[in-house]
Order: structure tokens, then sequence, then C-alpha cells
């Protein structure tokens, strides 16, 4: 019990790192309020939190709560998201990012499990778009394959003037191609949202930094994290893809698909980097489409109608043992799912999220989930890098995927010497569902199989 504290940091701007540590056997407890209303009450009224469980070290995981606008995030913005979040209108007197205030961020799992809990209707707007896309490619200049298998550019188009028949068939070239690629975009963080709305119910983050004022751009932005203490460095920036439970990932490069741990998990999400280093920061993106169909067609059928516990990124408390550490959200989705967009059947694993199949021992699962996520890892073929490269001054570029059919990873090459920035929105899907009838992306196609 007493191995455990909850460490509160004050918000007051003077004293913006005094931590105060709350130890579990230093609460009183000869009153009769429950234990958890007595941390929830403190968590609250302290504006900040941040959990540790102390002689873990390297698998340290935390809780981090801030509230508001920051203002230490403003002395570091990068001049050309400055730039952007102001022609934009966004509010930027009271500090940036934004954090979601206390009083609404959930203290524990079981209120963070409670957000989006219940089904709402999602409507796949790639499903009935023109399969040649002829307004969306007739538009452009070029259309670029980065890769056999996955990674499209499209040059020439502006993602803020598409008609709404664009979008769909936007939609339904993300889904079969897996990530899409605009450079040069002039894009305010609205514009992003609006494009995002439109694919489907954008998901608000009840933790994570936002661009002020605008609930669900989330900002992407391992610099401020680092500021805040997260410690990426150039020796530690991978050891997550080592083993994720024993190195909580920091930043973003550990492989991971988004919000795996929602009810209708997170589908077409699209990342605007507004700020980009001259050299490095790449990101990497995997199929999920191509990882199913390297495996064997016996490893296909025993893991067809399979589940799995997926969790959440961030953590919270356990109301019965908030001392006992994090606990992050878990939910039980299909191994295998179908793209409601292109009807192919995807690996749905990455390292990070993926726990456990259901129904397996604990060791079949280990093993077997290693060499799954193996197979998305070191197979190049099925891979895509895209070098982002500043464009020219007040613009942007865009890369939308679909978080169902793929995974992903960032690069910390740069080292944070050069700022890297973006603003990420993601648009929820449906719930996770496997249909025994779908096809791999290759028997769709009709390409070989290999037996
Ligand atoms: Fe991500």
């Amino acid at each position: 019990m007493v191995a455990a504290t909850i460490t509160t940091t004050t918000t007051s701007s003077s004293k913006p790192n005094e931590t105060l540590s709350l130890r579990a056997d230093s609460l009183d407890v000869t009153d009769d309020i429950p234990l958890d209303e007595k941390v929830k009450a403190i968590i609250r009224g302290t504006g900040k939190l941040q959990l540790n469980r102390t002689g873990l070290g390297q698998n340290e995981n935390r809780v981090k709560i801030t509230a508001g606008p920051d203002p230490a995030g403003l002395e570091i913005l990068p001049d050309e998201a400055r730039t952007r979040m102001e022609h934009s209108g966004v509010d930027l007197s009271k500090g940036y990012p934004e954090i979601p205030d206390i009083s609404q961020v959930p203290v524990f799992v079981d209120e963070a499990f409670a957000v989006r809990n219940e089904d709402y209707p999602y409507i796949e707007k790639g499903k009935n778009a023109d399969p040649e896309k002829k307004a969306l490619f007739g538009a452009a200049k070029e259309v670029i394959d980065l890769t056999k298998h996955i990674g499209t550019e499209i040059v020439g188009l502006q993602l803020a003037d598409l008609t709404n028949q664009q979008k769909d068939e936007l939609a339904l070239l993300i889904a079969e191609r897996v990530v899409v690629f605009f450079r040069d975009q002039k894009l305010s963080p609205q514009k992003q949202l609006e494009l995002g709305d439109y694919w489907g119910q954008v998901e608000k983050h009840p933790q994570a930094a936002q661009v002020p004022g605008l609930r669900g751009v989330t900002v992407i932005w391992n610099d401020y994290k680092n500021k805040k203490g997260m410690g990426l460095t150039f020796k530690n920036s991978n050891y997550s893809n080592w083993d994720s439970d024993k190195f909580a990932p920091k930043g973003n490069q550990a492989w991971h698909s988004d919000l795996c741990h929602e009810h209708q998990t997170a589908g077409y999400t699209h990342l605007h980097l507004d700020s980009i280093p001259g050299v490095g920061g790449d990101t990497l993106w995997a199929s999920g489409y191509a990882a199913y169909d390297k495996l064997s067609e016996e490893m296909k059928r025993f893991l067809d109608g399979k589940k799995a516990v997926y969790v959440s990124a961030h953590s919270y408390l356990d109301r019965n043992d908030p001392f006992g550490g994090p606990k992050r959200i878990e939910r039980v989705h299909p191994l295998v799912r179908t793209n409601p967009a292109t009807g192919w059947k995807s690996l749905f694993v990455n390292r990070t999220m993926c726990k456990r199949i259901i129904g397996l021992s604990p060791v079949e699962s280990d093993i077997i989930l290693s060499y799954l996520k193996d197979v998305y890892e070191k197979n190049a073929d099925i891979q895509v890098r895209f070098t982002w490269k500043p464009s020219k001054p007040g613009y942007g570029t865009s890369a939308i995927w679909d978080n169902r059919v793929s995974q992903h990873r960032s690069t910390w090459d740069h080292e944070g010497h050069e700022s890297r920035h973006g603003t990420r929105v993601t648009s929820l899907a449906e719930i996770p569902y496997f249909d025994p009838e779908s096809k791999s992306q290759r028997e769709a196609l009709g390409l070989p199989l290999d037996e």
C-alpha cells in the first residue's frame, strides 16, 4: 500500500514545478468518507496530477493530468505553428496547448470507460464512393503510389476545398491504400476538424493536449511532452518496440494504432504537420491487409473469429484500489476485422495496445501475438516510410490513414533539435466486426497467395 504515491503538481505559474506527494498511509481514514471520494476530491482540488508507481524505474507508467491552457507550451511553440494558429483565430492569450479542464477529466478507469460507451450511428462514407474516384483523381495534378502495397500521394489538391463527392472518394482511397498524403496544404485546425466531422464522430480525448477552444483537434508535439518530463532521448526512444509492457512508450515511436480501446475505434485519422524538421521525424505505416495476407492459410483460419483485449494509451486510477497503480481502459475487439469500405480482412494487432487473445493461455497468446506483431513490423514490403519535408511558409503536410487497417510509428532522429508539431483529428468508425464471408485483399484483387 505505501509503495505508491500520488504526486500532485501545483498549477501556480509562479511555482510551476512544485509538487506535493500524497501517500496512501497519509490519508485520514477515521471518517466515513470513502477512499475513492477522498482521492478524487484531492485531485479535482489540485488541478494537476501525476501518479507514479515508485521503484519501477523504466517500467514506470504514469497518469498525468494537467488542466487548461499551458503558458509553458507557448514559450516553445514553433513559429510556423504559432502563425497557423493566429491566422486561424485561435486564442493563444492564456497558453498553448490546452488540456481539458480538471473537472472534466476522468479520474477513475470506470469513468473513462463510460466515455462513448454507447453505440452511435456510423455511416461509412467510402462504401458507396465511385471506385474509379473520377472526381478526386480528375481534379488532382498527380496521383503517386509510394509503394506497391501501401501509401499514395495526391498532388495539386487542397483538402480544405474538397467537395463531398471527393471526400467520399478519398475515404475509399484511404481505406484501400491505407494512408494518403497531401503536401503543401493551407489548412486551419477548424477546417481539419470539419473534414474529420464529415467522416465520423470526432474523438474528443478526455486527457490529451488540444488546440485551445477546439476540442477534437489533438496536439501532436513531443517537444512539449519532453518539456513536461517525458524523458525521450536518442537511446531510449525505441525501447518499447522491444517490450511495451516493460518500457512504457515515450512519444509515438512504438508501433501502434490509435484509440483501439474505444467502443467504436478510430477510423480515418488525419495528422497535419505545420512544423517539420529539415531532416528527420519521418512516420512509418504498415498495412493490416497485407500483414493478414502474409500469414499461412492455416494461420488465417485459426485467427479468423478470434477476439483480443485492447488497452488505452492513457492510464487512470482504480476506484477500488486508488494507490494500486495506473489502470488502462480495456475493450475486446475482433483480432481479424473486416473493413466496411473495402470489405477486406485486416489483422487488427499492434505492439502497444493489443494485449492478449481471448481463449488462449497467456503463454500461447504471448507467443502468437509476438509473431503477429513481428509480421507487421519486419515485412518492409508492407510498409511505407514518409518524409514530411518542410512546406513553403504558411503551408503544412497532411497524412490521412485508416487506423482500422494499419499500424504506425514515428522516428525521433531529429532529437528535438528542430521543431516537429502538428494537429490530429480522428474520426471514430464502426464497432469492429468480423464478417466470415469477407475476403483478404489479395483474394479480392485476384493476386496470388503462394499456396
Ligand atoms: Fe498514433
